[in-house]
């Protein structure tokens, strides 16, 4: 996650490392997970300043870098005038790919993405999940990506719809919290039988509401571990 000059391009953004270093790019990060629809799907944040973002990125968003290869990603939207340059275009979300390594985690990486309120519904996240998602295969050999969140968070289930996912229904989620059941989506292709991936094959038999946690001081909830 340290080269500053690493991007992916699509039609309209750049999508890049997150730099700590870079004042910034932490700002942002606090604009980011604290929008109104950030917070009514994941809960309050404990990121609320640039010193506290700063210590997620150079922490637990290099670690996950260093170990699988991927992670967090920034995107930013072009500058007409200068298209190809990273500096000078406009930081309006993130897009990730997550994988944890404990005992029970999944075999494939779940797709997360946020964007800043005014930049909704332009079919931004859409291209950055697409640009990222054809680069870790074309590059990385990454074919298997499952989509996890919140069942109550509708628009991050029209997100995976409208990237060709299958939505294979509720499961829960035991390495988020033994009382989290989530909405399971998985990419075009992969098998249906979720257990394959370490998923539960089959729904929970009485499902209840997903339920918040907390993870390193960051408030999370199935949707948050997936931004
Ligand atoms: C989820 C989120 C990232 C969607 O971002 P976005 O940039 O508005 O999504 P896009 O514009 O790329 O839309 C992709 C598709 O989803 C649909 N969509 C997006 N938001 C929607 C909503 N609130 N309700 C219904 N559909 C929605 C779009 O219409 C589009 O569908 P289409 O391609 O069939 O036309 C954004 O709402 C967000 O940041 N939410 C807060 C953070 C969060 O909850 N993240 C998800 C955790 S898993």
């Amino acid at each position: 996650m340290s080269d500053p000059t690493f991007k992916i391009e699509t039609p309209r953004l750049l999508i890049s490392y997150l730099q700590p270093d870079l004042d910034s790019h932490c700002d942002f990060l606090v604009a980011l997970y604290n929008t109104p629809e950030f917070i009514a799907n994941n809960g309050k944040t404990s990121v609320t300043t640039r010193d506290i973002a700063r210590r997620q990125l150079e922490g637990r968003f290099r670690a996950e870098h260093a170990r699988n290869g991927y992670g967090t990603y920034l995107f930013s939207l072009r500058n007409p005038a200068n298209p190809d340059d990273l500096a000078s275009a406009t930081p309006i979300g993130t897009v990730s790919l997550m994988r944890g390594d404990e005992p029970g985690s999944y075999t494939a990486p779940d797709l997360g993405f946020a964007i800043l309120s005014e930049y909704m519904k332009k079919g931004f996240t859409k291209e950055a999940a697409q640009g990222l998602m054809e680069y870790v295969e074309r590059v990385q050999g990454v074919k298997d990506i499952l989509g996890l969140h919140d069942p109550a968070n509708k628009a991050s289930g029209a997100v995976f719809r409208s990237l060709g996912f299958v939505d294979v229904g509720l499961r829960q989620l035991l390495v988020f919290g033994p009382d989290v059941v989530g909405q399971v989506w998985i990419k075009k292709g992969m098998s249906e039988d979720v257990s394959v991936y370490g998923l539960p094959k089959e729904a929970p038999a009485t499902v209840e509401m997903p339920e918040k946690i907390v993870e390193d001081g960051v408030t999370e909830s199935v949707g948050a571990v997936a931004v």
